[in-house]
């Protein structure tokens, strides 16, 4: 990524730029926001899960289609959002949808394993290069398991994760997840700020903070605490704050770092599983960590959670002193959906075409970018990749601080208005591809981005 000169945002502009938006998107949500109060009689705030009330409105979805979904006032969207990145499939594909059709008709749930789960175990240990697998329904499963395996195996309690990252809604990592400055202390010592009320201090002591990109920070949280570090839990590029990669060694530096200190290095390939290649981060950066933890595009869509790890730490499961168990774990629908995502979907021969169209969005939106002169750049890898609104690199959580939230509000409603479905906002400007995807499907989202930048700029 060249770093180079660029204008200066008015943000004034962007507050009126906003309003005008907003004022564009509203009328085109009418249904949406008159089922929502309908709905908030008896469903807390009117949605299921609180980030789907992110600003300005919740968009209640209809149905979807390939790269396309409708929402309940009939507006069609190309998606980008699909899901948090869990239908890098495409919506309604035929070969999910009829796994799934061929499943219910024999039965949707037994609670005793079927069999799909060799193949499915098969699939995994072949692209993450880990030998043994359980299943279970989320990514917040996946990572609860991860720390708890590690604190078994070795007896202690600490566990040290990324400021900036998010692992799940369990009380075990949930810190430090979008730390408000105020309270997020220096860099040299980051505090570890509960992410939600309601989760006691004594958890937030058992967990470590420490920056991405940065070993020798790292090195020191495993040096203060020396025989008290059960693992450390990575997200191998970031996606929290736009895509932020691992600089060269950074990932192999944490294995070597963790084992040095006899403690265990988890992956949390939640969004980059099945995404940044087939074969996930572990592919993509050539490092094989004891632990990785998977959800969202393996499932094609179904809540299906997945735990890879080694044989020496899936001992204690295996040997029957730790239950790592749930009545919907490989339940029979999501592991039909599933076995059809990774054998029949998102098999080797996908990864091509997702890599050629990432290069695309990423060579076109460059290209507006630098035509503009916007204080932006394009980075990702595979199906994922972001427009990061800051002129230099963003290496960590506390670099993307320095991102204005207006702006990537404004860009988010830019795209909202011009037909392109995406995750909410914040200082993330995400996007997910699917094998649905087209040319066509690219060029609609590098010229909304025109739209927005000719809007900032003139
Ligand atoms: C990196 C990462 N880990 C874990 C989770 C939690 O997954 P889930 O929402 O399926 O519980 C998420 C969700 O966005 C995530 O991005």
């Amino acid at each position: 990524m060249a770093v180079r000169e660029s204008v200066e945002i008015d943000l004034n502009r962007v507050d009126h730029l906003i309003q005008e938006q907003e004022a564009e998107l509203e009328p085109r949500h009418t249904a949406s926001i008159e089922y929502r109060k309908a709905a908030e009689r008896h469903v807390a705030g009117g949605v299921a899960s609180s980030w789907q009330a992110a600003p300005p409105h919740a968009i209640f979805i209809d149905r979807g289609d390939g790269s396309r979904i409708w929402d309940i006032d009939g507006n069609e969207y190309i998606d980008y959002h699909l899901g948090y990145g869990a239908m890098v499939v495409g919506h309604a594909h035929p070969a999910i949808v009829e796994a799934i059709r061929r499943q219910a008709s024999r039965g949707t749930h037994f609670a005793q394993p079927t069999r799909d789960l060799d193949v499915i175990g098969e699939n995994l240990a072949d692209r993450f290069s880990l030998p043994l697998w359980r299943f279970c329904n989320s990514g917040t499963e996946a990572t609860l398991e991860a720390a708890r395996l590690m604190r078994a195996r070795t007896g202690r309690d600490l566990l040290i994760k990324i400021e900036g990252t998010y692992h799940g809604h369990h009380d075990s990592l949930m810190f430090s997840v979008i730390p408000d400055p105020e309270l997020m202390g220096p860099r040299e010592h980051p505090v570890t700020v509960p992410q939600a009320p309601g989760i006691p201090q004594a958890f937030a002591d058992l967990v470590r903070v420490v920056p991405f990109n940065d070993l020798a920070a790292a090195r020191q949280a495993f040096e203060e605490h020396p025989g008290e570090v059960a693992g450390m839990i990575v997200e191998p590029a970031m996606m929290n704050c736009g895509v932020v990669l691992p600089e060269p060694g950074y990932l192999q530096g944490l294995a070597d770092l963790c084992h040095e200190f006899g403690a265990y290095l988890a992956f949390d390939e939640v969004k980059t599983g099945a995404t940044l290649a087939y074969g996930g981060a572990v592919e993509a950066f050539g490092v094989v960590p004891d632990i990785v933890c998977l959800a969202k595009a393996i499932g094609g869509g179904t809540p299906c959670g997945a735990i890879g790890a080694t044989e020496e730490l899936f001992a204690l499961v295996v040997g029957g002193e730790y239950d790592m168990a749930g009545t919907f774990n490989g339940n029979p629908l999501t592991m039909a959906a599933t076995r059809a995502t990774l054998t029949q979907v998102l098999t080797r021969d996908a990864y091509p075409a997702l890599d050629s169209l990432h290069g695309l969005l990423v060579e076109r939106l460059s290209a507006v970018i630098e035509r503009y002169r916007l204080p932006a750049y394009v980075t990702g890898l595979g199906a994922k990749g972001s427009v990061i609104y800051s002129p230099t690199p963003v290496r960590e959580y506390r670099d993307a601080l320095a991102i204005d939230e207006r702006i990537t509000y404004l860009a988010w409603l830019f795209q909202q208005n011009g037909g392109v479905f995406k995750s909410p906002w914040s200082k993330q400007e995400t996007w997910t591809l699917s094998v649905a995807h087209s040319d066509g499907d690219v060029q609609r989202y590098v010229d909304n981005l025109e739209t927005f930048a000719r809007a900032v700029t003139t």
